[in-house]
């Protein structure tokens, strides 16, 4: 049994002028122990939809369908004090911006010998020796001091660390990221993914790793799901996808990675066009109006996707098609 296995998964607002939305759509995948999944696709395709309803953070007019669970327990079937107790403890989590997730008032002692405390029966004393470890293992300088220290004390990369530490401290089973690096410059990037990895490594960690950045994948990832417009629209292993995309949308996505050999100051190419706003009624495969493979049937006719026990693919194409991972094939 996998660690995590969500099945069907959907994510439904509603709106006070209008029917609702479903931003996210029929999503399943599964997390194995000790496993790094990356969850790929553009600013708007439901990747943080799909985990804030796995820990029941939609906003309130928000309503997750399907299943969700962790160690054979349905998340989306838990009563919230249950759900309270797993989140910070056998799930953490990191966001794109730690001041989400820290109070800019307690220092940082308090914050994490307070979780800690929360979830495991030690002492003040106990929580901060451990808390003052964590700091060290992702190499905050002066841990012992600088742990008395308020979060605005610290810069993004260094309270992005603070978190991973705090999550490091309980030995989560899972760690969800979301875009944990998405707000950093590329050194601090690297150091982070580089202790993201660690984590996974030497503790066995699984992560969930949110990103719009196919070269974050690629730094983490042993299994990819591709998502666009709410649904998943390709999963593999991150080998095989980055040697052979099977769906233009990746392709697509691998062409916008920055290249070594592109020219000095050559323009990061990115896929032309937008994704459709969620909720809209067009017929046929979602990204039709951007694919240059496009064709006849791909207007009238949604693809499903398909999977054949080592990857899955939602396109009308035939799966041995070699597709050019490059921009310049998406009109
Ligand atoms: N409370 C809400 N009400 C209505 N729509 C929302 C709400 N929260 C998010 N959305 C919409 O859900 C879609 C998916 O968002 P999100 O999962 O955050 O995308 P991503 O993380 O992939 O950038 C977006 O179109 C967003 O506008
Ligand atoms: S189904 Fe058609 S439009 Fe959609 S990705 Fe495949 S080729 Fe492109
Ligand atoms: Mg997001």
């Amino acid at each position: 049994m996998a660690l995590l296995e969500v099945e069907n998964l959907g994510v439904r607002f509603s709106r006070r002028d209008g029917p609702g939305v479903e931003v996210v759509q029929d999503v399943s995948f599964s997390l194995e122990a000790g496993g790094t999944l990356g969850i790929v696709g553009e600013s708007g395709s439901g990747k943080s939809q799909t985990v804030m309803a796995l820990l029941g953070l939609l906003a309130s007019n928000g309503q997750a369908s399907g299943h969700a669970r962790l160690h054979g327990e349905d998340l989306l079937a838990m009563k919230p004090a249950a759900l309270n107790r797993i989140r910070g403890d056998r799930i953490a989590m990191i966001f794109q911006d730690p001041m989400t997730s820290l109070n800019p008032f307690l220092t940082i002692e308090r914050q994490m010998t307070e979780t800690l405390q929360h979830h495991r029966p030690v002492t003040r004393r106990e929580a901060r020796r451990r808390a003052i470890e964590a700091l060290e293992r992702v190499r905050i300088p002066d841990a012992a001091r600088r742990i008395g220290m308020y979060p605005h004390e610290f810069s993004g990369g260094m309270r992005q660390r603070v978190l991973i530490a705090a999550a490091l401290m309980m030995e989560p089973d899972v760690l969800i990221a979301d875009e944990p690096t998405t707000a950093l410059d590329v050194t601090v990037q690297a150091q982070i993914l580089a202790l993201l990895r660690e984590m996974n490594r030497e503790r066995g960690t699984a992560i969930l790793l949110i990103t719009h950045d196919m070269g974050v994948v690629a730094e983490l990832c042993d299994d990819v799901m591709v998502m666009y417009a709410g649904r998943a629209v390709e999963k593999a292993r991150a080998a095989a996808l980055f040697a052979q995309p099977q769906h233009p949308y990746t392709a697509g996505l691998l062409g916008a990675l920055p290249r070594l050999d592109a020219p000095v100051g050559a323009p990061l190419c990115t896929i032309p066009g937008n994704p459709p706003l969620p909720g809209g009624s067009a017929t046929g495969c979602a990204f039709a109006p951007r694919c240059a493979y496009a064709f006849e049937r791909c207007h009238t006719q949604a693809p499903s996707l398909r999977d054949d026990g080592a990857r899955a693919r939602a396109c009308h194409l035939p799966a041995d098609i070699a597709l050019q991972a490059t921009p310049g094939v998406l009109v």
